[in-house]
Parts: C-alpha cells; sequence; structure tokens
C-alpha cells in the first residue's frame, strides 16, 4: 500500500543536498519536500526536480494487535494520554530525554512522531491494554540507502510506564514491531542500545533475539556523567529463524 503523502510527491520532489545527483543518473536516494520524505530509485530530470522511479513508502494500516495489545501510531492530541508517565524520572533516567515537565513539551514530542511518520522516517505507537496506555514503542531511523550503498535498517526504542513493567508488555510489542519491521517495511536489519547498566533493557533485548555486537566506551554523558552504550542488531534471517523456532513443535 502507498501512503498517501508519498504518492503526492511522487513524480517531483527535491534532491537532498547530501544526495547530489548527476544529471539522469538513477541513483537509491529519497525525496523531500518539507517533512514529507519517500525513499526509492530516483532520476534526476532535465529539469531539475526529480522523479521517483520506485518508492517505498511505509504501509498504510499502521495498527498491530497482539494477543493483549494494541498498538496503534501516536497521532495529535495523544499528550494527556502519555501524562503522567512521560514526566516520570524513573523512566527516562537511562534514556536520550529527561522526563517532561510541561504538557507543551509532551505535545512537541507528539507532533515530532506524527511527522516522522508522515516523513516514512519511522513510526512511534501508543501500546494500550484493555484500552490503558502502558507506554511506547518506536521503529525510527528507518534508513533505506546512502549514495549507492543498500541499507534498509531502523532502530527499535521503547519505554513502558512504571505500573505496568514486568508484565511481559514490551516483549509482545517489540515481537509485533520487529515482525512489522521485516515483513511489511522489509527491512533487512533492526538495531537497538541501551545504558550499560539498564539490565530490564538487557534483557528485554536479548529476550527478543538481539545479537550483541559491541559496548562503546564513554559514548555520551548525560547530567555530566559518561556512559558506556551497549548495541545489539537482528537480521531479517536471523529474525525468521527465531520465528521458525517458536513455532516448531
Ligand atoms: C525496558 C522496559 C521497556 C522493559 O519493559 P517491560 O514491559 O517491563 O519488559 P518485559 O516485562 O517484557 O520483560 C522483559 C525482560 O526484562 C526483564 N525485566 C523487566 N524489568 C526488569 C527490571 N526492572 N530489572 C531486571 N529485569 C527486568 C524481565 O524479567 C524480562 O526478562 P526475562 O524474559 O528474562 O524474564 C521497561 O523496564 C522500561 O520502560 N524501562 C524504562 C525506560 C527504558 O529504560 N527504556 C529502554 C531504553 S534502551
Amino acid at each position: 500500500m502507498w501512503n498517501p503523502f508519498a504518492v503526492e510527491i511522487a513524480g517531483r520532489g527535491q534532491v537532498h543536498p547530501a544526495h547530489g545527483m548527476e544529471p539522469a543518473e538513477l541513483l537509491n536516494g529519497f525525496a523531500q519536500q518539507g517533512n514529507v520524505r519517500c525513499d526509492g530509485v530516483l532520476r534526476l530530470s532535465p529539469k531539475g526536480g526529480i522523479d521517483i522511479m520506485s518508492a517505498r513508502p511505509l504501509p498504510m494500516q499502521l495498527d498491530l494487535t497482539t494477543q493483549r495489545l494494541l498498538l496503534r501510531p501516536l497521532r495529535a492530541g495523544d499528550a494527556d494520554m502519555l501524562w503522567p508517565d512521560i514526566t516520570d524520572p524513573e523512566i527516562s533516567r537511562l534514556m536520550a530525554w529527561d522526563a517532561h515537565t510541561t504538557k507543551e513539551q509532551t505535545a512537541a514530542f507528539v507532533e515530532n512522531e506524527v511527522a516522522r511518520r508522515l516523513s516514512g522516517n519511522g513510526v512511534t505507537w501508543a501500546i494500550l491494554m484493555d484500552g490503558r496506555f502502558c507506554g511506547i514503542v518506536s521503529l525510527i531511523g528507518i534508513q533505506r540507502t546512502h549514495r549507492v550503498l543498500t541499507y534498509d535498517k531502523a532502530e527499535l526504542a521503547y519505554w513502558v510506564g512504571r505500573s505496568h513493567q514486568r508484565l511481559g508488555i514490551m516483549t509482545e510489542a517489540g515481537r509485533a514491531v520487529l515482525a512489522f519491521a521485516f515483513g511489511q517495511v522489509g527491512l533487512h536489519k533492526v538495531y537497538v542500545s541501551h545504558f550499560a547498566g539498564n539490565e530490564a533493557s538487557c534483557s528485554l533485548i536479548r529476550g527478543l533475539g538481539f545479537r550483541y555486537v559491541g559496548t562503546q566506551l564513554d559514548e555520551f554523558q548525560k547530567d555530566g556523567v559518561w556512559h558506556d552504550h551497549v548495541m545489539y542488531e537482528l537480521l531479517d534471517r536471523e529474525h525468521a529463524a527465531i520465528a521458525e523456532e517458536a513455532t516448531t513443535p
């Protein structure tokens, strides 16, 4: 299925400066108009615009269901739903953001996530169980290509409100997002990482079947403290093997 925003620009767009293209050259790349982005095979047209020869936008159906959960993309007006969990410093402690202190911050976050989805660059879902908000899970930084290289990869990120932790919710949501990433989106690799010492995230990641890649020492600072950064990845074939093992009696 085609993302309607991508269809609107399938024909003309602007060449992103990072992809300096020669006229008549066929390249993997992306076209961007405002915050709308379209990945695919591009050709610079003689008049300076671009033709998108084939595009790979996000699927249109983005609601995911599991045994207990509904995952639906964040949408405008969700700021209230994210409170008070998003104000909890214990949730953000080992993450790249600080607990929100105003609704405006949360509204801006939601707006940013909606724009990200419309750009085809990623999706952030609200996780709902029996209609109650539990947390969020994201597939972000979808990268198809860079110059002549094909990547087809994206990053997994997540948090669950404290009252819903240790119930297997993120394991269930993570499995659904991985199936979506390797299935409908057709990714080759999903990667994920955590601050060293985040035992919950470490157990979750290993339980989802990710392969440990390595640890970067003192990769970033938060609140004046340097943190090691632990990285993992999962290939589509590794994911398929895990899925097959799970269904083998
Ligand atoms: C990481 C997080 C998303 C896990 O969500 P969750 O729904 O509680 O996870 P699950 O219930 O599916 O449990 C997954 C695994 O983590 C383990 N786990 C969960 N919370 C844990 C904790 N506080 N300490 C140690 N292990 C924990 C579970 O036992 C399970 O391991 P197992 O399969 O070996 O039994 C949640 O703890 C969280 O939101 N933390 C704060 C935000 C954060 O750190 N996000 C990740 C940034 S990389």
